[in-house]
Protein backbone atom coordinates (compact mmCIF):
# COMPACT_ATOMS: atom_id res chain seq x y z
CA UNK A 1 0.00 0.00 0.00
CA UNK A 2 1.60 3.51 -1.12
CA UNK A 3 0.33 6.64 -1.72
CA UNK A 4 2.04 9.68 -3.01
CA UNK A 5 3.08 12.31 0.09
CA UNK A 6 5.17 15.21 -1.14
CA UNK A 7 7.93 13.49 -2.97
CA UNK A 8 8.02 10.42 -0.81
CA UNK A 9 6.30 7.50 -0.72
CA UNK A 10 3.91 6.72 2.42
CA UNK A 11 3.97 3.08 3.05
CA UNK A 12 3.19 1.08 6.28
CA UNK A 13 5.00 -1.11 7.94
CA UNK A 14 4.17 -3.71 10.83
CA UNK A 15 4.70 -1.61 14.14
CA UNK A 16 7.61 -2.29 16.33
CA UNK A 17 8.66 -1.65 19.88
CA UNK A 18 11.24 0.57 18.72
CA UNK A 19 8.28 2.84 17.03
CA UNK A 20 6.53 3.17 20.13
CA UNK A 21 7.94 6.62 21.01
CA UNK A 22 7.04 8.33 17.88
CA UNK A 23 3.53 6.68 18.19
CA UNK A 24 3.71 7.86 21.33
CA UNK A 25 4.20 11.51 20.15
CA UNK A 26 1.72 11.47 17.74
CA UNK A 27 -0.93 9.84 20.27
CA UNK A 28 -0.18 12.48 22.90
CA UNK A 29 -1.36 15.28 20.42
CA UNK A 30 -4.42 13.88 19.08
CA UNK A 31 -6.41 12.71 22.21
CA UNK A 32 -7.31 14.14 25.10
CA UNK A 33 -6.91 10.75 26.99
CA UNK A 34 -4.00 9.03 24.82
CA UNK A 35 -2.99 5.27 25.43
CA UNK A 36 -0.16 4.56 27.37
CA UNK A 37 3.29 3.04 26.62
CA UNK A 38 2.01 -0.18 27.68
CA UNK A 39 -0.85 -0.25 25.92
CA UNK A 40 1.04 -0.03 22.75
CA UNK A 41 3.93 -2.59 24.62
CA UNK A 42 0.80 -5.15 24.93
CA UNK A 43 -0.83 -4.93 21.92
CA UNK A 44 1.82 -5.81 20.23
CA UNK A 45 2.50 -9.05 22.45
CA UNK A 46 -0.62 -9.92 22.09
CA UNK A 47 -0.35 -9.92 18.17
CA UNK A 48 -2.96 -7.22 17.44
CA UNK A 49 -2.41 -6.13 13.48
CA UNK A 50 -0.29 -2.71 13.79
CA UNK A 51 1.01 -0.53 11.07
CA UNK A 52 2.90 2.58 11.17
CA UNK A 53 2.40 4.85 7.88
CA UNK A 54 6.31 6.45 7.54
CA UNK A 55 7.05 8.78 4.46
CA UNK A 56 9.18 6.79 3.11
CA UNK A 57 9.82 3.57 0.66
CA UNK A 58 12.76 1.98 3.27
CA UNK A 59 12.09 1.77 6.59
CA UNK A 60 15.84 3.22 7.76
CA UNK A 61 15.34 6.41 5.09
CA UNK A 62 17.45 9.21 6.84
CA UNK A 63 14.22 11.51 6.60
CA UNK A 64 12.23 8.48 7.40
CA UNK A 65 8.36 10.20 9.19
CA UNK A 66 5.65 8.69 11.41
CA UNK A 67 2.52 10.18 9.58
CA UNK A 68 -0.20 7.89 11.05
CA UNK A 69 -0.79 4.18 12.93
CA UNK A 70 -3.32 1.49 13.40
CA UNK A 71 -4.54 -1.25 15.32
CA UNK A 72 -7.15 -3.48 15.10
CA UNK A 73 -7.66 -7.18 16.87
CA UNK A 74 -8.88 -10.10 14.94
CA UNK A 75 -11.77 -11.87 16.06
CA UNK A 76 -13.22 -15.25 14.88
CA UNK A 77 -14.30 -13.95 11.43
CA UNK A 78 -14.19 -10.05 12.17
CA UNK A 79 -11.78 -7.24 12.93
CA UNK A 80 -12.03 -4.51 16.02
CA UNK A 81 -10.01 -1.69 15.18
CA UNK A 82 -9.19 0.03 17.99
CA UNK A 83 -6.86 3.17 17.12
CA UNK A 84 -6.51 5.08 13.94
CA UNK A 85 -4.37 7.98 14.07
CA UNK A 86 -2.65 10.67 11.71
CA UNK A 87 -0.19 13.41 12.91
CA UNK A 88 -2.26 16.45 13.57
CA UNK A 89 -0.21 18.39 11.05
CA UNK A 90 -0.92 15.86 8.22
CA UNK A 91 -4.43 15.46 8.45
CA UNK A 92 -7.23 16.16 5.96
CA UNK A 93 -4.87 14.55 3.60
CA UNK A 94 -6.62 10.68 2.75
CA UNK A 95 -4.19 9.25 5.30
CA UNK A 96 -6.76 7.62 7.01
CA UNK A 97 -8.47 6.23 4.09
CA UNK A 98 -4.98 5.32 3.10
CA UNK A 99 -4.26 2.72 6.35
CA UNK A 100 -8.12 1.75 5.98
CA UNK A 101 -7.37 0.52 2.45
CA UNK A 102 -4.71 -1.46 3.90
CA UNK A 103 -6.42 -3.15 7.05
CA UNK A 104 -9.28 -4.12 4.54
CA UNK A 105 -6.53 -5.71 2.57
CA UNK A 106 -5.43 -7.18 6.51
CA UNK A 107 -8.63 -8.73 6.75
CA UNK A 108 -9.36 -10.43 3.33
CA UNK A 109 -6.07 -12.01 4.37
CA UNK A 110 -7.53 -13.23 6.88
CA UNK A 111 -10.95 -14.52 6.19
CA UNK A 112 -12.31 -11.53 8.20
CA UNK A 113 -15.41 -10.32 6.91
CA UNK A 114 -16.49 -6.98 8.91
CA UNK A 115 -15.21 -4.41 10.80
CA UNK A 116 -15.97 -3.28 13.74
CA UNK A 117 -15.10 0.11 15.69
CA UNK A 118 -16.13 2.51 18.41
CA UNK A 119 -15.72 6.05 18.22
CA UNK A 120 -16.26 8.77 20.84
CA UNK A 121 -19.99 10.62 20.46
CA UNK A 122 -18.18 14.34 20.34
CA UNK A 123 -16.07 13.09 17.81
CA UNK A 124 -17.90 14.13 14.75
CA UNK A 125 -15.06 14.63 12.46
CA UNK A 126 -14.00 10.83 12.89
CA UNK A 127 -17.42 9.57 12.60
CA UNK A 128 -17.53 11.71 9.59
CA UNK A 129 -14.38 9.96 8.30
CA UNK A 130 -15.59 6.55 8.68
CA UNK A 131 -19.52 7.05 7.31
CA UNK A 132 -17.41 8.56 4.04
CA UNK A 133 -15.57 5.29 4.40
CA UNK A 134 -18.66 3.32 4.49
CA UNK A 135 -19.23 2.18 8.01
CA UNK A 136 -22.70 2.24 9.63
CA UNK A 137 -23.54 3.10 12.80
CA UNK A 138 -24.91 0.47 14.28
CA UNK A 139 -25.65 1.40 17.98
CA UNK A 140 -24.12 3.02 21.05
CA UNK A 141 -22.51 1.55 24.26
CA UNK A 142 -23.20 4.00 26.96
CA UNK A 143 -20.62 5.58 29.19
CA UNK A 144 -18.16 3.94 27.13
CA UNK A 145 -14.89 6.19 27.46
CA UNK A 146 -13.81 7.87 30.47
CA UNK A 147 -12.93 11.53 29.98
CA UNK A 148 -10.57 13.93 31.97
CA UNK A 149 -12.85 15.62 34.17
CA UNK A 150 -16.94 14.77 34.66
CA UNK A 151 -18.94 11.56 33.37
CA UNK A 152 -18.27 8.94 30.76
CA UNK A 153 -18.90 9.71 27.20
CA UNK A 154 -20.94 7.54 25.13
CA UNK A 155 -19.45 5.67 22.36
CA UNK A 156 -20.69 4.97 18.89
CA UNK A 157 -20.52 1.45 17.41
CA UNK A 158 -20.17 1.24 13.93
CA UNK A 159 -19.50 -1.68 11.40
CA UNK A 160 -18.04 -2.36 7.97
CA UNK A 161 -18.81 -5.18 5.77
CA UNK A 162 -15.13 -5.76 4.07
CA UNK A 163 -15.33 -5.28 0.49
CA UNK A 164 -14.18 -8.68 -1.45
C1 LIG B 1 -9.91 10.77 12.38
C2 LIG B 1 -8.59 10.82 11.63
C3 LIG B 1 -7.85 9.48 11.82
C4 LIG B 1 -8.87 11.06 10.14
O1 LIG B 1 -7.63 11.08 9.45
P1 LIG B 1 -7.42 11.96 8.12
O2 LIG B 1 -6.14 11.49 7.51
O3 LIG B 1 -7.55 13.38 8.46
O4 LIG B 1 -8.67 11.49 7.23
P2 LIG B 1 -8.69 11.51 5.63
O5 LIG B 1 -7.96 12.70 5.14
O6 LIG B 1 -8.23 10.16 5.15
O7 LIG B 1 -10.24 11.70 5.34
C5 LIG B 1 -11.07 10.60 5.02
C6 LIG B 1 -12.39 11.16 4.53
O8 LIG B 1 -13.03 11.93 5.54
C7 LIG B 1 -13.21 13.29 5.08
N1 LIG B 1 -12.92 14.19 6.18
C8 LIG B 1 -11.72 14.34 6.81
N2 LIG B 1 -11.83 15.28 7.76
C9 LIG B 1 -13.12 15.72 7.71
C10 LIG B 1 -13.85 16.69 8.45
N3 LIG B 1 -13.29 17.43 9.41
N4 LIG B 1 -15.17 16.89 8.13
C11 LIG B 1 -15.74 16.17 7.16
N5 LIG B 1 -15.09 15.24 6.43
C12 LIG B 1 -13.81 15.02 6.71
C13 LIG B 1 -12.23 13.45 3.96
O9 LIG B 1 -12.69 14.44 3.05
C14 LIG B 1 -12.24 12.08 3.36
O10 LIG B 1 -13.41 11.91 2.59
P3 LIG B 1 -13.34 11.31 1.11
O11 LIG B 1 -12.52 10.04 1.24
O12 LIG B 1 -14.76 11.09 0.76
O13 LIG B 1 -12.63 12.35 0.31
C15 LIG B 1 -7.69 12.00 12.11
O14 LIG B 1 -8.46 13.19 12.06
C16 LIG B 1 -7.16 11.80 13.51
O15 LIG B 1 -6.08 11.24 13.69
N6 LIG B 1 -7.91 12.31 14.52
C17 LIG B 1 -7.48 12.20 15.90
C18 LIG B 1 -7.54 10.76 16.38
C19 LIG B 1 -8.93 10.19 16.26
O16 LIG B 1 -9.93 10.80 16.63
N7 LIG B 1 -8.98 8.94 15.74
C20 LIG B 1 -10.21 8.20 15.60
C21 LIG B 1 -10.52 7.54 16.89
S1 LIG B 1 -11.90 6.44 16.75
Amino acid sequence: MSAQLADDAARLWPMRIADIEEVLAIERQVYAMPWSEGNFIDSLAAGYAAFVLRNAPILRAPRSQMLGYVLAMKGVDEMHLLNLSVAPELQGRGLARLMLDALCGTCREQACTQLWLEVRVGNQRAREVYRRYGFVEMGLRRAYYPVPQGAREDAVLMSLAVPP
